[in-house]
């Protein structure tokens, strides 16, 4: 048994994430996490939200609340859609957390004894008519890079070019719009991640079964000069973790923050160790998922996250992990996704264009949603969410062939021998060749899920799916029963075995469609196929069945234009 450690990253507390949102990491690292669980692994599945900086202030000044009080509120909210949408975490923490503070603190402490922190007197951008500096996106202009006109200080939403607010042209205020704006000294710390370079491409280098989207942003940003920048850690702000060396006042730093970006991926360990709190354990429960010297040298540290994440997850924690000169787990795969598109255009959260969690939910089950999005995943390149496309996978995939075999094995099994598992007859050759065929692509399937092939694993779940239609086509035991009832049988109770079988396949996919088919045949029973022949006699003959309400119900085409119409854009 293996010992897997698994984070996705952490959304902003800002408001309901959209669909891309979700399958560029939450649902991918749930999927392995299922997965990893389903094989009997030891797994610790991370998330959190991400409640510093100008994202959270700036909402909570929005929705006129305090920032606190947003912040809370917020994690409720994106909890209970989690919950909805099945994402199985061990912890869902928070950024803001007391054991976020406190390490975030000990990191900043540890780079600082070990001289990889200097302190930088600078100019930035200073709001006369607000009364504050203007960091991160608290100041708007134009992108010197692509000059799109609503760049934001710390990252053009148009060509993703990070920046610095300084870099803006024309610049604003987001929070009154004033351009009232001088330039006024204020002294930060700086994590000196150049001196870092040479052991974090030593480390990047060593990574070679690293999805090439993952490693190319790595090594573009470690050789082109723009990534390995020492970067600020703090930041002019109220709300956010206060600037300490360890548990010791910084002297100089008093009323200033670390900005987001460096507490943000501490929050990772963080999380673990408030999942600890929350089970009641010591230290120790947590450490050894973390620390190297603890425990944590048998784990494998799996990270999913969308591609702009990528350069802070393979340069900046890293530098803060190196850095701190301690046995911390760095990540051994970094899982990338590109971006998902929304029907011609992009999602947009200010513009409320696409599908958001919570209203996928209101329209659909979870089960819909995710078999579409981790089935069209954006691994190689963007992916695009069209209506007609979901309405064909879900018609197709879910009701006609998975949901369709549920309903006719069951509903035939019912009428002609009864609902308990029919006894009679021996598996002939179609029921062979169907076990050898499913045994190899069950093999293939293991093979993508272990190696996050999330696309490509979907596709043959789906092909494992189709065979076991393939077969009772074959096998028609529609027909064979009225002249070899036993023979009709024995085909019957291995097609109720079938659904036992992809009942457990399909969980890390379609959990509550899984839990479904697992109770109508009766069953509680979700090892692993590994010894196919023996999981296709699993179920006792005389074991009571049920058939299943519907799996999937079908998308009507009336639905799927309202539906279009309804998420064309400004959310309501
Ligand atoms: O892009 C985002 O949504 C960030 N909140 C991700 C942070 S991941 C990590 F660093 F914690
Ligand atoms: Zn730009």
């Amino acid at each position: 048994m293996a010992r897997i450690l698994i984070t996705s990253a952490i959304p902003y507390i800002n408001g309901i994430k959209h669909l891309g949102n979700l399958v560029g990491s939450q649902l991918p690292a749930d999927l392995f996490a299922r997965y990893m669980r389903a094989r009997g692994h030891e797994v610790m599945f991370i998330c959190a939200t991400d409640e510093h900086g100008t994202p959270a202030e700036l909402a909570a000044a929005k929705a006129g609340q305090p920032v606190a009080e947003y912040c809370a509120e917020m994690h409720t909210v994106q909890a209970d859609i989690a919950r909805g949408f099945r994402l199985s975490f061990d912890h869902f923490g928070r950024s803001s957390s007391l054991r976020n503070h406190v390490l975030t603190q000990h990191f900043a402490g540890q780079l600082a004894d070990n001289g990889l922190i200097r302190e930088v007197t600078e100019k930035m951008i200073y709001s006369v008519d607000d009364g504050r500096f203007l960091p991160d996106r608290y100041v708007e202009g134009t992108c010197p890079n692509c000059g799109y006109e609503s760049a934001r200080g710390d990252q053009c939403d148009n060509c993703t070019k990070q920046l610095d607010p300084t870099d803006l042209i024309n610049p604003r205020s987001t929070i009154s719009g004033s351009t009232n704006l001088e330039l006024r000294e204020t002294k930060h710390l700086y994590l000196m991640q150049r001196s870092l370079r040479d052991k974090l491409e030593a480390w990047i280098g060593s990574k070679t079964d690293w999805p090439l989207l993952t490693t190319s942003i790595a090594k573009k940003w470690l050789n082109d000069g723009d990534g390995l920048q020492d970067r600020g850690i703090t930041r002019d702000l109220h709300w956010g973790i206060p600037v300490k060396r360890g548990d010791q006042p910084w002297p100089g730093m008093e009323g200033k923050v670390f900005y987001v970006w460096f507490d943000a991926p501490i929050e990772y360990i963080a999380a673990t160790a408030e999942w600890a709190d929350a089970q009641g354990l010591d230290d120790a429960a947590w450490q050894r998922w973390w620390r190297t010297d603890k425990g944590a040298d048998d784990v494998t540290y799996y990270q999913f996250m969308g591609k702009d994440n990528v350069p802070f997850h393979t340069l900046s924690f890293p530098a803060t992990i190196l850095g701190s000169g301690e046995p911390w787990k760095l990540v051994d795969y970094l899982k990338s996704f590109n971006y998902l598109n929304y029907d011609g255009g992009q999602f947009s959260t200010s513009r409320g264009r696409g599908v958001f969690m919570d209203q996928a939910l209101s329209i659909l089950p979870a089960d819909y949603w995710r078999w579409w999005l981790l089935s069209h995943a954006p691994e190689s390149s963007d992916a695009e969410f069209t209506w007609e496309n979901f309405q064909g996978s879900v018609n197709k995939d879910l009701a006609d062939v998975l949901g369709n075999l549920v309903s006719r094995v069951t509903k035939f099994a019912t009428a002609k021998f009864g609902t308990t598992v029919p006894a009679g007859g021996q598996f002939g050759p179609l029921e062979t060749a169907l076990v050898a065929d499913l045994g190899a692509r069950i093999r293939e399937y293991e093979s993508l899920m272990q190696a996050m092939e999330v696309r490509k694993a979907a596709a043959e779940l789906r092909a494992i799916w189709v065979i076991g239609n393939e077969y009772l086509q074959a096998a028609a035991p529609w027909t064979v029963v009225k002249t070899d009832p036993e023979q009709a049988q024995a085909m019957i109770r291995l097609s109720l075995n079938l659904i036992r079988v992809y009942a457990i396949l399909s969980q890390p996919f379609i959990p509550d469609a899984s839990a479904t088919m697992m109770a109508a045949i009766g069953s509680d029973d979700w090892t692993w196929p590994d010894d196919l022949p023996a999981a296709m006699r699993s179920l006792e003959p005389g074991q009571p069945f049920t058939v299943p309400e519907n799996l999937f119900r079908k998308i009507t085409d009336e639905e799927r234009t309202d539906w279009q119409a309804r998420f064309a854009g400004v959310r309501t």
